[in-house]
C-alpha cells in the first residue's frame, strides 16, 4: 500500500506541464565534451584531444559505429571554447575558423547524416565561463536564430558572469526565442545551478515550464568524492527535485564519467545505477575511441539503460540510509515495475545486507528480482529475506517485475504450494536468497 501510494502521488505531482516543444520526454543521452576535453584548445600540439570539429566527428563516428546510438546515445554536444572571440559582421557567433574550418552548419550536417544531434553551448553573461563571447539579454533572439539556421538540436545555456535578476530574464527569453524559431531545440538551463539549486531562489515548476532539464548543482569532476558529493546533495534534497521531474522535463546532476579515470569499477557502476534511478540526462564525456571494454559494458548496459529510460519519467528517491553505510535507492518503473539499488557508503569489505521486499515497502506479491550487472534473476515473495553483498562504493542493481498473478514460490517447493492459500504460509522459513 505505502508503495501504491508512493507510486500514486509520484505519478500525480508529475502532471504539471513541461516546455511545449515535445523533446526530451524520457532524459536524453549522448556525449558531452567538457568534463573530458574542457577548455583544450592547443591543436597545433595536442590535434587529438583539442576542442575542434575534428573530436566532435571522431565521437560521432564512435556512436555510429559502435553501438551507441542504437542504445539512445544519439546527442553530440559541443560545449565551451568553440566559438571565435568575435562575432561576425553582421553581430553573429562564429566557430573558430581554424578549429572549426568547417563550420558548425556542416557539423550538424555531419550529424544528422549519421541518425545523430548536434548540441551547442552558450552563456547568458558577457562572456561564457571560458571567456568566449557571451549570449547577453540583447543578443538572445539573434543567437537563438543562429542556432535554429545551423540546424542545431540542443542548446546549453551557462550563467557565468551574469546575475540573478538577468537569469530571470534571460531563461525564460531565451526558450520562446527558441521556440520562435520554429526548430524544435533541447533547452538545457544552468539557472539553477547559478542560484543555489533550491527555493525560494529556485522555482522548479516554472523551470519545467521552460526548459528540458536543468543543472541543479556544481560540475563534476573526474573522481569518486566528485560523484558522492553530487549523489548527496540530489538525494539529501530529493524531496525538492523529485516533484521536478518528469517527461521533457529533467534534473541534470551532470555528466558520467565512467570511462575516464578517477573511477573504480565498482564506482562506475555506482554512478551508472544511480543516474538510472535519478531519471538524470546521461551525457557520457569520456573518450570513446580508446574506452576500455569495461566501461562500455557499463555504459552500454541494457538494463540500466531501460530503467533511465523509463516512460513514466518518475525520478527516484533514497528509501533506506542504514547505520552500517549501506544505503537502498527505489524507482518506481511502467507496468508496476521498479529498480532498486543497494549502495555501500563503507570502505572495508563487501557487505552482506539482508532484506525483503517487504522491508522496502513493497506490496504482497511474488516477484522477480533480475540483477542488472550479474543477469541473474530470482524470485521471491515480498516477505522472503535475501542478502545482497555489495562491494565497498559498489552497488547491487536491481529491476523488480510487477508482483506476478501466479505465485511463483512454486520454484522452491516443487509446486506443492499454489495459489492464496500460499500468502498466509510462514515466510520466516524459507532460506535467505544470495544474489
Ligand atoms: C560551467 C559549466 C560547465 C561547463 C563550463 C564551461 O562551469 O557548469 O558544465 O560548461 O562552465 O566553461
Amino acid at each position: 500500500m505505502r508503495l501504491f501510494l508512493f507510486v500514486l502521488t509520484s505519478v500525480l505531482s508529475g502532471t504539471s506541464v513541461a516546455l511545449d516543444n515535445g523533446l526530451m520526454r524520457t532524459p536524453p543521452m549522448g556525449w558531452l565534451a567538457w568534463e573530458r576535453f574542457r577548455c583544450d584548445i592547443d591543436c597545433d600540439n595536442d590535434p587529438k584531444n583539442c576542442i575542434s570539429e575534428k573530436l566532435f566527428t571522431d565521437m560521432a563516428d564512435r556512436l555510429a559505429e559502435d553501438g551507441w546510438r542504437e542504445l539512445g546515445y544519439v546527442y553530440v554536444n559541443i560545449d565551451d571554447c568553440w566559438s571565435s572571440m568575435e562575432r561576425d559582421q553582421q553581430g553573429r557567433l562564429q566557430a573558430d575558423p581554424k578549429r572549426f574550418p568547417m563550420g558548425i552548419h556542416n557539423l550538424s550536417h555531419y550529424m544528422h547524416a549519421r541518425g545523430l544531434k548536434l548540441g551547442i553551448y552558450g552563456d547568458m553573461g558577457s562572456h561564457t565561463c571560458g571567456g568566449y563571447p557571451g549570449t547577453p539579454l540583447d543578443k538572445i533572439e539573434l543567437d537563438a536564430q543562429t542556432f535554429a539556421d545551423w540546424e542545431v538540436d540542443m542548446f546549453k545555456y551557462d550563467g557565468c558572469y551574469s546575475n540573478a535578476s538577468e537569469q530571470e530574464k534571460g531563461y525564460p527569453l531565451m526558450s520562446k526565442a527558441l521556440n520562435a524559431t520554429g526548430r524544435p531545440i533541447g533547452y538545457s538551463c544552468s539557472w539553477p545551478a547559478y542560484q543555489g539549486g533550491l527555493p525560494p531562489k529556485v522555482n522548479y515548476t516554472q523551470l519545467g515550464e521552460i526548459c528540458n532539464l536543468w543543472r541543479n548543482y556544481g560540475d563534476i569532476q573526474d573522481s569518486w568524492g566528485s560523484v558522492l558529493s553530487i549523489v548527496d546533495w540530489f538525494f539529501d534534497n530529493q524531496d525538492v527535485l523529485a516533484p521536478a521531474a518528469g517527461p521533457g522535463r529533467w534534473n541534470d546532476p551532470d555528466m558520467l564519467i565512467v570511462g575516464d579515470f578517477g573511477l573504480s569499477l565498482d564506482q562506475s557502476q555506482t554512478q551508472m545505477s544511480l543516474w538510472a534511478i535519478m531519471a538524470a540526462p546521461l551525457f557520457m564525456s569520456n573518450d570513446l575511441r580508446t574506452i576500455s571494454a569495461d566501461a562500455r559494458r557499463i555504459l552500454q548496459n541494457k538494463a540500466l539503460i531501460g530503467i533511465n529510460q523509463d516512460p513514466l519519467g518518475i525520478q527516484g528517491r533514497r528509501i533506506v540510509k542504514e547505520k552500517s553505510g549501506i544505503e537502498v535507492f527505489f524507482r518506481p518503473l511502467q507496468n508496476n515495475g521498479s529498480a532498486l539499488v543497494f549502495f555501500s557508503r563503507r570502505s572495508d569489505m563487501p557487505y552482506r545486507y539482508q532484506t525483503s521486499l517487504k522491508k522496502l515497502n513493497y506490496i504482497t506479491g511474488s516477484y522477480e528480482l533480475f540483477n542488472a550487472f550479474t543477469y541473474r534473476t530470482m524470485q521471491v515473495k515480498d516477505a522472503t529475506d535475501f542478502v545482497v553483498s555489495v562491494n565497498p562504493s559498489g552497488v547491487v542493481t536491481f529491476l523488480v517485475s510487477a508482483p506476478a498473478k501466479i505465485n511463483r514460490r512454486q520454484f522452491y517447493s516443487g509446486g506443492k504450494l499454489q495459489g492464496p492459500a500460499f500468502e498466509d504460509a510462514e515466510e520466516n522459513s524459507l532460506p535467505p536468497v544470495f544474489l
